[in-house]
């Protein structure tokens, strides 16, 4: 795994969108896999800059987001398909049938589950899986639980989620319950994975994640069977891996 440790936010923002800027010119017809959360806001932000500036094209990048909450739809606000295009889509060249993102209003969403599963494959996987992580360790809306869940499927969102979500609605009620994530077979069939992290309260899940047992009970431990990790946090999100003396 290779760690990259910078000074603040706006450092990791950086060093993330650098990251994915490399793969989009390396492979300008490249499949990203990407998340949602305050994390990666910056990087979308970079992103689009650099694209503005003529550095890089997302013309021919096809995307596939992790999740969505289920029974919120595309103009819903904080529904994750309106939060990518406000943060992402809509500021830079992609074509908007290349993105995608799981239906949450779907009638049958195990037949939606089964759909976006062949469409990651159809894709050939991703090239590169950007994922944030949760306080609990999740990724996507994998949630810690007895065993790890393969393939894309409908979760109910625990407590703690919930709770930390909650500050983008008006009230805590309107929060979903649940929602559609990728499973963990297919964020772990990525080529490479990209972990943005930002902030003290994610350092003990930070540390629990890369140097505790590999547990579904702390589901980004699974990423340290990856054989490409690349892990960017500022120094406030690293912390716990400097007292494991996992970093200096
Ligand atoms: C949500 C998303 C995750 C994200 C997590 C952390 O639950 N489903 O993909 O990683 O939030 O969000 P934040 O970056 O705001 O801490």
């Amino acid at each position: 795994m290779r760690i990259y440790q910078e000074a603040d936010y706006d450092a990791m923002s950086r060093r993330t969108a650098a990251i994915i800027a490399a793969e989009v010119i390396r492979k300008p017809d490249c499949v990203l896999g990407l998340a949602t959360g305050s994390t990666p806001v910056g990087a979308y932000r970079q992103l689009a800059a650099w694209e503005r500036g003529g550095l890089l094209s997302f013309g021919d990048v096809t995307t596939v987001n992790l999740d969505e909450y289920r029974g919120l739809g595309p103009d819903h606000e904080q529904s994750y398909r309106y939060f990518m295009r406000t943060n992402l889509f809509d500021q830079v060249d992609i074509r908007l049938e290349r993105t995608h993102v799981p239906d949450g209003l779907a009638a049958d969403p195990e037949a939606e589950c089964r759909r976006y599963d062949a469409l990651v494959e159809s894709l050939g996987g991703t090239d590169l899986q950007l994922l944030g992580m949760g306080h609990n360790g999740h990724i996507g809306f994998n949630e810690p639980g007895p065993a790890f869940v393969r393939e894309t499927h409908v979760v109910d969102l625990a407590k703690s989620t919930i709770e930390a979500n909650a500050r983008f609605f008006a009230h805590r009620d309107e929060v979903p319950r649940q929602a559609i994530t990728m499973g963990i077979g297919t964020i772990m069939s990525a080529k490479r994975v990209l972990v943005a992290v930002s902030g003290a309260d994610k350092a003990e899940a930070v540390r629990k994640a890369f140097c505790g047992p590999i547990t579904p009970e702390m589901p980004a431990s699974i990423l340290q069977l990856h054989r490409d990790v690349v892990l960017v946090g500022d120094v406030a999100a690293l912390s716990g891996l400097r007292e494991a003396g996992v970093l200096q």
